[in-house]
């Protein structure tokens, strides 16, 4: 105990300033550095850690200090992040006011000021403290006094400190979330820039009158102490490795306070993951959670939902038929897609909506009514016809009403009601570029296992030693990430084939199988959330490393909300391997053939998914892409029922040199263009073929053939269609669909759409795009003519 007292005391005496060794570079007044593109900075005696300018775009320079010794030169704290310093600004050192960062034109941006006289010289010390000193040796001010949004081990923060977030990842300047040291001895954190609400607290010490300072130890805790030195509150916890790493303790833009480490050598050959690790769980542990303001958005930006990501961060999503705010800061929040409902009386337009599901998902604030004993339909009901409803929760037999804007949005396995979210039927537009929703591509990978391989036994057995007094004193599972291996070429994620190996578990557990390869379900990361869908390609066809490569770029650029998202791939000796974001409601041919059918209003927007889909494959993306084998089982619906395309490019990829004519397909009328058989050129008419067939699906939610159908008429679902349409009985199609028989105008217009792109002639048949305004009404639809081959193939 006393030991321990002991070691405190020590932390807490100041550092004598008079230490020879901290002071390699001395700074005299008059010094000075410029904002340009020559590297000029002041380092530390070591070479650790370093002052000076850092560029931050064309012309713009962050005043700042940064680990100099690693690869990505952190920035541990900043002096302009409000207002960039434009080239040629200069930082001096001068008697009356410290650091003083002027423009070229010697208009003042940013100044230390002093807390007294007698400035003498200025040093980086190799903590990452830089400090004004006076002749004696008086501290006259430093950066540690005054943290931005990183501490470092030895730094201590008194009463009254503020530590703030940056706004976004790569914008200093201050964003919204900040913890501080209060004079009354509370350490709390606060999800606003001024607090308005006690709600807006979402982490505090509860040390009323006995907080005293907040430390960062060389043992690599963070905790909070009383003025005798006693520990009151710990803010990190389990044994952080000190000999041979870096340390940084951050409040991230999205509002967490994480530990990281960082090993000091250069590259990897210590075997320890490159890059910055985490090693001590988070605060707050559930940001989702603890974030539950009366008036502010919540942990994501209104109308967007949170989840915990596998590194216990906050991911911020928009639910269907929104879309992000500001497609570069995804903590900005979401806007409707869509007009909202009418709420003039004699127009409720309940046809237009639909309430759309998302399960385990809640938007705690923003209720304006609420009703017991009710059951489901009930509560979807009361919401349709209410114009003011955004959406409803519904748990247990209680229904919540939600107006715009949703807040304080989240999901995840903690919540047990469902929401229903209220979109306008037609809410999706064709534009492809709104589709930025950032997929988890810098998902964390931990493999302890290849630190023990390719290094020395020593380094090992030390690795290992520090490893498994790490495990010890940790109750929570570990969060070490892997670095991320990205190849230059593609710009895609790499994976050895023994990280996706140990990913799927040696792949067992099989989603599907399909002409191109094996799909398995796999984790990436400790946590069992972050799922992903790994395929195995079948066979390692004729073309080379680069042409794969290039395909795989082409398909990886692809970024599109109706897109199976490619998450990066292994290319490894005979192996071949894509990894995919996961989809939890399985194909469409599973839903709409199986055993009960979805309601009519989801299948239009699964239609309007897929028309979107593909109209982004063939005329939005940077490279025009035909899928060649669109059919239900190539669609998938993720855990909102979205559908998204999947396996695009793989045709391409994969069949390029086997004989188009595919035998079994003629006479079943499946879902190829009859160009397929012929000696015709292919375009993207193909996937248009296809399509048709698959909006004949979805229509009558039947397979296009069915060989014992009992009515002869009916095997070849698209002829019967036909058919019906042309004596005037759409309706028959949609017999004992109530809502569909309800909504004939659409049926029929469907029913049209189809038989257009069903022609033979390929040049007849309208592009996605001009489908996807039919669809949506903005176009009319023209009456189709007589597909012949209908009549030359029966
Ligand atoms: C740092 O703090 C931890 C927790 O209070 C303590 O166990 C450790 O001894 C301290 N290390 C030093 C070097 O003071
Ligand atoms: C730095 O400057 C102070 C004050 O002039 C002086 O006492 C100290 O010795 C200098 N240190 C080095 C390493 O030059
Ligand atoms: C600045 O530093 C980078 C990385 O160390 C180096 O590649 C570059 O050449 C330097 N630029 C100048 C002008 O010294
Ligand atoms: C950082 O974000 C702020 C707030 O949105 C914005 O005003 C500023 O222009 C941004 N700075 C940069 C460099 O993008
Ligand atoms: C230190 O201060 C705290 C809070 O003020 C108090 O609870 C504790 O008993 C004190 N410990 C000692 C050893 O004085
Ligand atoms: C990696 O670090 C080791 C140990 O410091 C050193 O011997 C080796 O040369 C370094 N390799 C490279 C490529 O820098
Ligand atoms: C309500 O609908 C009527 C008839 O369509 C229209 O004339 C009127 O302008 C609408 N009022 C509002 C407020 O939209």
């Amino acid at each position: 105990m006393a030991s321990v007292i002991l070691g405190i005391l020590l932390v807490l005496v100041p550092l004598p300033l008079s230490t020879k060794a901290q002071f390699g570079g001395n700074l005299t007044l008059g010094n000075s550095l410029t904002a340009n593109d020559q590297n000029s900075s002041w380092s530390s005696p070591s070479g650790e850690f370093a002052f000076g300018f850092r560029r931050m775009g064309a012309g713009a320079y962050l005043l700042a200090i940064w680990f100099e010794k690693i690869e990505d030169k952190t920035i541990v704290w900043s002096a302009n992040g409000n207002s960039l310093a434009p080239e040629g600004s200069k930082v001096q050192l001068t008697a009356d006011g410290g650091l003083v960062l002027t423009d070229p034109r010697g208009r003042e941006l940013w100044s230390s000021g002093l807390t007294g006289t007698g400035l003498a010289y200025a040093a980086m010390l190799d903590t990452g403290n830089f400090i004004l000193a006076s002749v004696s040796h008086v501290k006259l001010w430093d950066s540690f006094s005054r943290p931005t949004d990183t501490i470092l081990p030895m730094q201590r923060l008194d009463l009254g400190t503020k530590v703030n977030a940056r706004y976004s990842k790569m914008n200093y300047s201050a964003g919204r979330f900040h913890f501080m040291l209060g004079d009354d001895g509370n350490l709390a954190f606060y999800a606003t820039p001024v607090l308005y609400d006690p709600s807006d607290i979402y982490w505090r010490s509860n040390t009323v009158g006995s907080g005293f300072q907040l430390i960062f130890n060389q043992s690599g805790q963070v905790y909070l102490t009383a003025r005798n030195g006693t520990v009151l509150e710990p803010l990190t916890s389990g044994t952080v490795p000190t000999n041979g790493f870096y340390q940084r303790a951050i409040l991230e833009y999205d509002g967490v306070f994480v530990l990281y480490i960082h090993p000091k050598m250069a590259n990897s050959s210590s075997g320890w993951p490159m890059g910055w690790s985490t090693v001590s769980p988070p605060i707050p542990p559930n940001i989702c959670t603890s974030i539950n303001q009366n008036s502010g958005s919540g942990a994501c930006g209104f109308n967007s939902y949170c989840t915990l990501g596998d590194d216990l961060r906050p991911r911020c999503q928009c639910p269907p038929g929104y879309t992000p705010l500001d497609s570069t800061n995804e903590m900005n929040g979401c806007i409707q897609d869509f007009v909202p409902q009418s709420c003039n009386g004699s127009r409720p337009e309940t046809d237009q909506f639909v309430l759309r599901e998302m399960l385990q998902t809640d938007w705690p604030a923003s209720v304006y009514e609420h009703s017991t004993g009710q059951n489901e339909d009930w509560c979807r009901e009361a919401c349709l016809v209410d114009c003011f409803c955004a959406a409803a929760i519904f748990e247990d037999g209680v229904c919540w009403k939600k107006k715009n804007p949703l807040s304080n949005g989240r999901m995840g396995s903690w919540e047990t009601g469902k929401t229903l979210i209220k979109v306008r039927i037609h809410d999706t537009t064709s534009k492809c570029t709104k589709n930025d929703q950032k997929k988890n591509k810098n998902t964390t990978l931990m493999i302890i296992g290849s630190v023990l391989l390719s290094c020395s036994v020593f380094v090992n057995l030390l690795l290992l030693i520090t490893y498994l007094i790490y495990r010890s004193f940790r109750s929570r599972d570990s969060k070490l990430s892997r670095p991320v291996q990205i190849n230059q070429v593609t710009g895609m994620r790499t994976f050895t084939y023994q990280e996706l190996h140990e990913a799927t578990y040696g792949f067992k557990e099989e989603l599907g199988r399909g002409a191109f390869g094996t799909v398995y379900k796999g984790v990436l990361g400790s946590e069992d959330t972050n799922f992903v869908a790994v395929k195995v390609l079948a066979t390692k066809t004729g073309e080379s490393e680069k042409e794969f490569e290039r395909e795989v770029s082409a398909i990886g650029r692809t970024d599109h909300k109706n897109l199976v998202q490619l998450l990066g791939y292994c290319n490894e000796g005979q192996h071949r391997l894509l990894v995919y974001e996961f989809m939890s409601n399985g194909t469409l041919a599973d839903f709409l053939f199986g055993a009960s059918r979805p309601s009519w209003y989801r299948r239009i927007e699964i239609v309007c998914n897929v028309a979107q889909g593909l109209s982004y494959l063939h005329e939005d993306c940077t490279r025009h892409i035909i899928h060649c084998d669109i059919k239900p089982q190539n669609i998938l619906l993720d855990g909102s029922l979205t559908a998204k395309i999947s396996d695009l490019g793989l045709a391409k990829l994969l069949m390029a040199n086997q004989t188009r004519t595919t035998t079994g397909v003629r006479g079943t009328r499946g879902y190829l263009a009859p160009e397929w058989f012929r000696n015709m050129p292919i375009s993207s008419k193909v996937d248009v073929y296809s399509f048709g067939i698959l909006l004949v699906e979805l229509i009558c939610c039947r397979k296009n053939y069915e060989p014992k159908a009992e009515i002869e008429a009916q095997i070849v679902m698209a002829d019967w269609v036909y058919d019906c349409y042309h004596n005037g009985s759409v309706l028959q199609l949609v017999e004992s669909d109530e809502e569909a028989s309800r909504d004939v105008k659409r049926v029929k217009g469907f029913v049209m759409i189809a038989l257009w792109c069903i022609q033979e002639d390929p040049a007849l048949r309208p592009t996605m795009k001009k489908i996807t305004q039919m669809l949506e009404g903005a176009v009319e639809v023209p009456v189709p003519p007589v597909p012949s081959s209908f009549m030359s193939s029966i």
